[in-house]
């Protein structure tokens, strides 16, 4: 029963009281109601290559530890692991991403884009495509060691390219998800475009070892949803110690942004909207298999209900609910597709505290509405 994965009374106790305002209809609304959407995706695409390894033990020479190859698994992630999740729910996806040139793995990727998605490629000279190669102790799941390929930013005609792609493609689109690794695609000319041109912008500036301290929401001077990990909140505000709440209150005021929602692993996520306050939600399961992509996955899903005016507090559970997802999942093997979440989300809104079954919640046919749209943001003068 869904409601055993949940995190104890906690969990329960969430449902019970959600439930109270949302029911599993509402939410699915949400996400079948994003098939009126056309949203574009722009963020590195990254390779997630596992090397799955046996521990043989210690090297006789070294003090390092000697690995058995077993096998390899090459996952596409990064950016179009958020394209397939978004096409798996919204009506057109468009994809603007960067590749190298030195070793583009170009139909490795095309084969794995949802056949809804329309890729716009624009390539690195002097680099390969971004890898992340993980080696993997096979009996534990544990990441023994993380190698990346990657060069710095873009070169200037590169950039200008990828400024023409951008300038062509974004008027044609309701939704824009940035998801900004910051390994050098999206310089300050690209995101001016991003936060100037895009209807409704959600964006994650994500931290990780290789831009650590260098990347940070604020260079996004406009965003309509701001997806973050706590930590990467932290590190915008330079504080580990004031209350996470003051601190999104300050994010906020300094992006100019209404709505935030902040990841927090196994503790779920902290929702703020302007004029709706703090709502916090648990993590949907204690299954975790691999947390790689669970962010992603996140704010795919956040992002498309954000733009059709979601309460935050659905926002939050629908982004649970694809993290949830994506935790089970090993590496990207399957994306957070419509009939998964629908399932489980009419699964979670069964299982109240009492653990009374409510109605049966079937997927809901569209019924012919268009979505309500947030407004336009008002023009941001870059
Ligand atoms: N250990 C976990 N247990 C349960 N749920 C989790 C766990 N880790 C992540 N999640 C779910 O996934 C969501 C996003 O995860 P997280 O905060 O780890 O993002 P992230 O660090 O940006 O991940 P990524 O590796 O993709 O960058 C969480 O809000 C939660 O719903
Ligand atoms: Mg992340």
């Amino acid at each position: 029963m869904a409601r055993s994965s949940m995190k104890g009374a906690a969990g329960a106790e969430f449902l019970s009281r959600f439930s109270e305002r949302h029911n599993a209809a509402e939410i699915l609304t949400y996400l079948d109601n994003a098939q009126y959407l056309k949203v574009l995706v722009v963020g590195e695409t990254i390779i997630d290559e596992y090397q799955y390894c046996e521990a043989l033990g210690k090297s006789s020479k070294e003090a390092t530890l000697a690995l058995r190859r077993l096998s390899t698994e090459k996952f596409a992630g990064g950016i179009i692991a958020v394209a397939n999740h978004v096409a798996s729910h919204a009506g057109e996806v468009g994809l603007v991403t960067m590749l190298g040139e030195v070793d583009p793995q170009e139909d490795f990727i095309a084969g794995k884009l949802s056949e809804k998605i329309k890729p716009r490629f624009v390539y690195q000279s002097g680099a390969p495509t971004i890898v992340k190669r993980r080696f993997i102790d096979s009996s534990s799941f544990h990441k023994v060691l993380e190698i990346y390929e990657i060069e710095t930013a873009l070169a200037p005609e590169e950039n200008d390219k990828l400024c023409g792609a951008l300038s062509e493609t974004l008027p044609e689109y309701d939704v824009v998800i940035a998801a900004d690794y910051g390994h050098g695609m999206l310089r300050k000319e690209a995101i001016r475009l991003l936060c100037s041109q895009a209807r409704f912008l959600a964006v994650n500036t994500q931290s990780n070892a290789e831009n650590h301290g260098f990347h940070t929401i604020s260079r996004y001077p406009r965003a309509d949803l701001v997806c973050l990990t706590e930590r990467e909140v932290r590190l915008e505000m330079r504080d580990r110690q004031s209350s996470l709440r003051d601190l999104v209150m300050e994010v906020a005021a300094r992006i100019g942004g209404s709505r935030i929602a902040v990841t927090r692993g196994r503790k779920g996520c902290l929702c703020y909207g302007r004029g709706e306050g703090f709502w916090e939600i648990p993590a949907f399961t204690t299954q975790v298999v691999d947390r790689i992509g669970a962010g992603d996955a996140f704010l795919s899903l956040a992002a498309l209900c954000a733009a059709q005016q979601a309460p935050m507090e659905v926002v939050g559970f629908a982004g649970n609910a694809a993290g949830a997802h994506a935790v089970k999942t090993v590496g990207h093997r399957q994306p957070a597709e419509r009939g998964l979440l629908f399932r489980r989300i009419a699964e979670l809104l069964r299982a109240r505290g009492d653990g009374a079954a409510s109605e049966e919640v079937q997927p809901l046919k569209s019924q012919g509405r268009k979505v309500a749209l947030l407004e336009p943001a008002p023009n941001y003068q870059a």
